[in-house]
C-alpha cells in the first residue's frame, strides 16, 4: 500500500508484478477459489470441509478408544456396552469418512498448508502419512473380518453384510492384528496431539491455528508465510 495521501505513478503500478496473471489458467483458478471460498483449503490453513472432517473423526475415534479401554480395564459393564455396542457402526462411519477425507485431501493437495522444511516437517509428513494408513487398514481388516466370519451385520438397522458362510482368509489379518494395529493408531494418535501442544505452547508457532483458529476467507490467512 502506498503512503496515505501519496498518489502512486501510473507506471509504477503498471510494472507491479501480478503473480495470478503468470500462473497458468487450472492454477489462477484454483488460486481464486482458495482466496474467496472458506470451504477449501488454502496455504495458510485448513478450509472449513477439511476441519469438519478432522475434528467429527477425531470424536469418533475418542469414543472407540474410550470404550475400549473401558472393556480392557472394567470388563463388559453396561458402562462399556454403550460404547462398544456400536463399535463396528462406528468404525464404518470412520471408514467411510477416511475415503472422504483421502479424496478431498487429493483434491486440495496442492493448496492445503504445507509441511516444515527440513526434519520436523519430514517427521510430520511421515507421521500424517502413518496416521492415515492405519485409520484405513485398522476399519478395512474388521469390516473384512466381519464379512468373512459370515454372521450378519446391520449397522444402525440397515442390513449390510450376511448371513453367509465363513470365509476364514478374511478373517485372517483382523484377528492377527485389528487390536494391536488399533492400539499403535492410538500412540500415534497421542504423538501427533503432543505435538500440537509442543507448536502451540513451546514454539509458539502458527501450526495449531491452522486447524483451530478462525476460518478466514484464505486471502489473509493465520499461517501464512509460515510454512510447517
Ligand atoms: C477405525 C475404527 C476402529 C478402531 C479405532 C478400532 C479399535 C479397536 C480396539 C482398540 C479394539 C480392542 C482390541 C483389544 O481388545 O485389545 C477393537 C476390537 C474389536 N474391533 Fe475394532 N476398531 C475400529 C473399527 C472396527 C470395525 C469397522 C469393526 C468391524 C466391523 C471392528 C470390530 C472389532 C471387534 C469385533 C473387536 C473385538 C475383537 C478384537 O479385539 O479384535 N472394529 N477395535
Ligand atoms: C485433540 C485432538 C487433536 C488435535 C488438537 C489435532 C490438531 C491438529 C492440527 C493443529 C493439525 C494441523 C497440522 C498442520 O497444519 O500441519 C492437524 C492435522 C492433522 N491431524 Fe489432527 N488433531 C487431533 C486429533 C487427530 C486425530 C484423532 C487424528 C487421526 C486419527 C488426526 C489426524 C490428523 C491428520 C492426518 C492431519 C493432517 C491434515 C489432514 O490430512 O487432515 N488428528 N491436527
Amino acid at each position: 500500500m502506498p503512503p496515505q495521501g501519496r498518489r502512486r505513478p501510473a507506471l509504477e503500478i503498471f510494472h507491479e508484478p501480478n503473480t495470478m496473471t503468470a500462473m497458468p489458467s487450472s492454477s489462477r483458478r484454483s488460486a481464486a477459489l482458495a482466496a474467496t471460498s472458506p470451504w477449501i483449503d488454502s496455504p495458510g490453513r485448513f478450509g472449513r470441509i477439511s476441519r469438519w472432517l478432522h475434528w467429527s473423526m477425531a470424536l469418533l475415534f475418542l469414543w472407540q478408544f474410550v470404550g475400549m479401554v473401558l472393556k480392557v480395564t472394567i470388563g463388559r459393564t453396561p458402562l462399556s456396552g454403550v460404547f462398544v455396542g456400536v463399535h463396528r457402526d462406528v468404525g464404518l462411519v470412520l471408514f467411510v469418512l477416511l475415503l472422504l477425507r483421502g479424496l478431498w485431501g487429493l483434491y486440495n493437495l496442492r493448496r492445503r498448508p504445507s509441511h516444515q522444511p527440513g526434519l520436523v516437517g519430514l517427521l510430520a509428513v511421515l507421521g500424517h502419512l502413518a496416521l492415515y494408513g492405519l485409520m484405513l487398514v485398522v476399519p478395512l481388516i474388521g469390516l473384512m473380518r466381519q464379512y468373512g466370519s459370515g454372521r450378519p451385520f446391520a449397522p444402525f438397522g440397515v442390513p449390510l453384510m450376511g448371513p453367509s458362510d465363513p470365509i476364514p482368509w478374511m478373517m485372517a489379518p483382523a484377528n492377527a492384528a485389528h487390536g494391536l494395529l488399533a492400539w499403535v493408531l492410538l500412540a500415534l494418535i497421542a504423538g501427533h496431539v503432543l505435538m500440537v501442544v509442543v507448536h502451540r505452547f513451546v514454539w509458539r508457532d502458527e501450526i495449531a491455528q491452522r486447524m483451530i483458529g478462525r476460518v478466514t476467507d484464505g486471502s489473509n490467512p493465520p499461517g501464512a508465510g509460515t510454512r510447517a
